[in-house]
């Protein structure tokens, strides 16, 4: 096979981007007020302080109202909690994000499951996992969201053909194969303790990787004129004179791209979708909220 063609996540991202600004500025007229998105990061995770850092850029840009609340590591259960209550109060907030991880002290699904589902803008909340298990409108997570556009506008139609998503996690992998199965694809959920692995993979017309392991899926796992989705970031180590490390997906792209059709580059495939799909469904969820229709994206 000749190299594959490399998916353009940027510039997928920017067009929807666009189409959200126009969507919020649109709201606005109608509603007399921007979509708000307010954002809480616990704790000084550097990775998450540069996503959060690029969601609040983005929010703005975008045309929409919101705010970051930077709590200290230290905060405890109960104010955490106080906060996501008051922002589900509060009827200038449409979309509440908690940024994952949480420090240890924290119950993650405690808190997720305290945001009002419908401003949970991530659909991490139960309500919005099972509304997508059964097929029901939901705010869908914004990474395999974007995933699906990405997918979609590759293959058309992706009525049998057979997907493999690599992970099982409730943020990627388990949404992203519901997402999968309701474009009528057959879908393989593969994990840390399936067999055959490479094997299995070699038979994905659509293989998504999201298992955080640098460049695990090897050229040989692709069928030929297979999409690949590469979920995965990961920063190698750094090199001996102290140069950071490369930052490198779940698939060793070069040898994948001999072997597939289109594949998505780490960084500048998934990644910008996610904030764009995020901006998508603050702009989903307020609509939901006035009573108004959505524009479509
Ligand atoms: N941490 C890594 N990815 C995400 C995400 O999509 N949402 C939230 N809230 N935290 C994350």
């Amino acid at each position: 096979m000749n190299a594959a063609r490399a998916i353009d996540g940027k510039a997928a991202a920017a067009a929807l981007r666009e189409k959200v600004a126009a969507g919020a500025r649109e709201f606005a007229r109608k509603a007399l007020r921007k979509p708000g998105l307010h954002v809480v990061l616990v704790g000084e995770d550097p990775a998450s302080a540069v996503y959060v850092g690029a969601k609040e850029k983005a929010l703005h840009k975008a045309g929409m109202d919101g705010a970051v609340h930077r709590l200290p590591a230290s905060t405890g259960e109960d104010e955490l909690l106080r906060l996501v209550r008051k922002l589900n109060a509060d009827p200038t907030v449409d979309g509440i994000l908690v940024q994952l991880p949480l420090p240890d002290h924290l119950d993650e699904a405690k808190v997720l499951d305290t945001i009002d589902p419908e401003k949970d803008v991530d659909g991490f909340h139960v309500v919005n996992a099972g509304k997508l298990a059964v097929g029901k409108e939901a705010l869908v997570p914004c990474t395999p969201a974007g995933c699906i556009r990405l997918i979609k506008e590759e293959r058309g139609d992706l009525s049998g053909l057979h997907a493999v998503v690599i992970g099982r996690s409730n943020i990627v992998g388990k949404p992203m194969a519901q997402l999968l199965l309701a474009e009528n694809a057959t879908v393989t959920i593969a994990h840390s303790r399936t067999r055959n692995l490479p094997e299995l993979a070699k038979t994905a017309d659509i293989l998504v990787a999201a298992v955080g392991r640098p460049e695990m899926v090897k050229g040989d796992w692709v069928k030929d004129g297979a999409t690949v989705i590469d979920v995965g970031i990961n920063r190698l180590a750094p090199a001996e004179d102290g140069a950071k490390g490369r930052l490198v997906g779940d698939v060793a792209y070069d040898e994948a791209a001999r072997h597939a059709a289109a594949i998505t580059p780490v960084p500048g495939g998934v990644g910008p979708m996610t904030i764009a799909m995020l901006l998508a469904n603050t702009l989903v969820a307020a609509h939901a909220r006035e009573g108004l229709e959505a524009p479509t994206l």
